[in-house]
């Protein structure tokens, strides 16, 4: 297997496809808050995200729509969108299940290709990219434009990602105090082809479609690409805790995120908001 364009989109996807029905039984995915319309996002977006009621909002990997479908319920006319069949089917059942069907659209496409699929330029109050998105994307700055695209003047971006200073950490090259070791480069900046086939949310499941393609990109260059695509950062925070786990060494606290043992060793996450220049 070449590791051309297209090699990666069907390796990632294969991967995502599967891991749709191993996410929809994982505790960690539970949709029982959702069904009781009470579902909450993580800590971190629910301090900085503020209400959505009546605002427009794109979610781009959106994966089964837990998320999109939370926002909807919070109010806001949502699109999420993913690239994995299995997901948008799932999502477009629960939004059914849950009466959302008028204020929600769940739409299979590539973040590439969102253009064609949506139209709709300048449409959208807010873009919401949240927790393990843009590390399956190569071009961060195609990525920034089609945010751009879609944001009307004045509208926002949420983005909350893994720290990338975290993600060239690895437990597969832990040290001898069992910490992560280093293992890629900040600034690799080449595809990360791997193969693993166990899921961060099942640690019972397995994997047969194990091949990913994952990119680490810099904060720099993310908010580098989103000043260029025409967007001004607003705030940028960086966080000592992450929702998933990381690293072994992490440790799991019960607002659901997990932190470093003792010290403060690293920043784990980020979260930036940038808003789309121009006069609303
Ligand atoms: C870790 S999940 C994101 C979880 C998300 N924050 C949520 O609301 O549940 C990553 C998602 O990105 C999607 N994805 C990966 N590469 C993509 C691409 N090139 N275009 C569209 N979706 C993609 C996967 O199908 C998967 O659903």
């Amino acid at each position: 297997m070449t590791d051309s364009d297209d090699d990666w989109r069907r390796a990632n996807r294969a991967n995502w496809d599967e891991r749709v029905a191993i996410h929809l039984k994982a505790d960690a995915y539970d949709l029982a808050p959702l069904r009781a319309g009470s579902a909450s996002l993580h800590p971190i977006e629910e301090a900085e995200l503020g209400p959505v009621a009546g605002q427009t909002i794109l979610h781009l990997q959106c994966h089964f729509g837990r998320d999109s479908l939370t926002l909807a319920q919070r109010g806001a006319v949502v699109i999420g969108l993913d690239f994995s069949e299995p997901a948008i089917v799932a999502a477009r059942e629960l939004a059914s299940e849950l009466g959302l069907e008028e204020s929600i659209r769940f739409i299979q496409s590539d973040v590439y290709d969102a253009p064609g699929a949506i139209g709709a330029p300048e449409a959208f109050d807010r873009v919401f990219v949240t927790w393990g998105a843009i590390n399956w994307l190569p071009d961060i700055g195609r990525w920034a434009e089609i945010v751009a695209h879609f944001l009307k003047p004045g509208g926002r971006l949420y983005l909350a990602e893994g720290h990338p200073s975290a993600l060239v950490f690895d437990d597969e090259a832990a040290a001898e105090d069992g910490m992560p070791g280093w293992y890629v480069p900040y600034f690799h900046g080449q595809a990360l082809v791997l193969d693993q086939a166990w899921d961060y949310a099942d640690a019972a499941a397995t994997i047969a479609n194990t091949r990913t393609h994952e990119w680490i990109h810099p904060i720099g260059g993310v908010v580098e690409a989103l000043v260029r695509a025409g967007l001004s950062l607003e705030w940028l925070h960086e966080h000592d805790a992450v929702p998933w786990r990381m690293f072994k060494r992490l440790q799991a606290h019960e607002d659901g995120m997990y932190r470093w043992p003792d010290k403060r060793w690293l920043p784990l996450s980020y979260s930036l908001s940038a808003v789309k220049v121009g006069t609303p």
